[in-house]
């Protein structure tokens, strides 16, 4: 059987130093009989510079033959000027359009080492594990009309549409469901029902799919501003939230602070399953490009190493190898590795981006 295929997009910023650590793993891997075939292409602001466009047909064309994408992150100051659809995050929103990533499981976890790094107190955060499921291709970041005009006062518009269906609700609503089966079998549905037509509908939809196909999970509705209230005040009430796109981005960065640092989050988006009968996919850490820390070699690779992971799971059935991933980032943080978004008041010396991932790497080795 032909190698597992993995595409790596590292994009701007941060995202090749992250993904330099990503490669460290994958060629570790390769030393235990278990090799991927690995490319690389670009996206974001890199390929705007390169072709002049966020996204390639051809790179878009690479992604869906592989197994797998991962991604690092996109976007920079640089291309605030740059118009709309040629911006490094319009490659980004394009590659989950075109692959129909509907689902975006957002995971967050908080590592008993980081426990006191949080900005909420260890007795709240202290054991969390929760998973967003974010509906990604659809909603407000898509909904037609949108666009700025010229209004009738001589001023101008900002116009974008939130719009939900049916079929995209039911479907990332079953993937939530799911997931709560795997899990403590219970899901939160976000939605603002009380003041909007889209979030009625949601509410709906989600209550009929779990009346007709998932009665065995535990299912409550919450309006998302509440639901935000709610993850700081009480995280672990939660086992699996879903949400729709701009709720579900919010939310989770939100939730990023419970584990102690956005440069923790990975992500999972996928979509329906390819011939294999894996699901389309792509991976990525929560972060974004982060131009205020980009090439001084500060940034934390985990997230990234943690989205590898779930690639691991989902994506190649290699879920004891998943887990000895995981465990090997568990381990480094128990030993004190940190890297400078990690460091507490008591401050210390933080680790490159490189020597964290070296230590992970070592980790695994163990
Ligand atoms: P950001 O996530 O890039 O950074 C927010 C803050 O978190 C910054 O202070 C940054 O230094 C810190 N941070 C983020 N990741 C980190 C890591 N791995 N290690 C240590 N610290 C980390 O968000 P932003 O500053 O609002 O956006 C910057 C650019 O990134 C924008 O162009 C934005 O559109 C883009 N963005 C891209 C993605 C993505 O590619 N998925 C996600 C979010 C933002
Ligand atoms: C994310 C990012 C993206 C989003 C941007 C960069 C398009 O914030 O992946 O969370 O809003 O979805
Ligand atoms: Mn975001």
């Amino acid at each position: 059987m032909a190698n597992p295929s993995l595409l790596i997009l590292p994009g701007d910023g941060i995202g090749p130093e992250v993904m330099a650590e990503v490669r460290k793993v994958i060629d570790w891997f390769g030393t235990q009989g278990r090799p991927f075939t690995v490319e690389e292409g670009l996206i974001g602001g890199a390929s705007y510079d390169a072709f002049g466009t966020p996204l390639s047909d051809e790179t878009l064309a690479r992604a869906q033959a592989v197994d797998a994408v991962l991604l690092g992150a996109v976007g920079g100051p640089q291309y605030a000027g740059v118009d709309y659809a040629l911006r490094p995050e319009a490659g980004l929103l394009r590659i989950r359009k075109e692959m129909d990533l509907f689902a975006n499981l957002r995971p967050a976890q908080c590592f008993e080492a980081l426990a006191d790094f949080s900005s909420l107190k260890r007795e709240v955060v202290s054991g969390l594990d929760i998973m967003i499921v974010r509906e990604l291709t659809s909603g407000i970041y898509f909904g037609e009309p949108r666009g700025i005009h010229p209004d009738n006062a001589g001023g101008r518009v900002g116009i974008n549409t939130q719009r939900y269906t049916t079929d995209e609700i039911r479907r990332v609503a079953r993937s939530a469901f799911e997931m709560a089966r795997r899990r403590g079998n219970r899901v939160c549905s976000m939605e603002k029902a009380n003041v909007m037509e889209s979030g009625i509908l949601w509410r709906e939809e989600v209550q009929w799919v779990h009346d007709n196909e998932y009665p065995d999970v535990e299912l409550s509705h919450m309006y998302a501003d509440n639901g935000a209230m709610q993850l700081v005040r009480n995280p672990r009430q939660f086992d699996v939230i879903v949400t729709d796109n701009l709720f579900g981005d919010l939310l989770s960065d939100a939730a990023a602070m419970l584990t102690g640092s956005l440069g923790m989050l990975p992500s999972a988006s996928l979509g329906a399953p390819m011939a294999n009968g894996r699901p389309k996919a792509l991976y990525e850490p929560v972060h974004g490009s982060a131009p205020d820390i980009a090439g001084q070699g500060k940034a934390n690779p985990i997230a990234t190493i943690l989205s590898l992971a779930m690639a691991l799971r989902y994506s190649f059935d290699m879920g004891e190898e998943a887990t000895r991933l995981e465990r090997a980032v568990e381990q480094v943080l128990a030993d004190g590795h940190r890297t400078a978004d990690l460091m507490g008041p008591e401050g210390g010396t933080p680790l490159s981006t490189s020597a964290m991932g070296d230590a992970i790497v070592a980790a695994l080795a163990r």
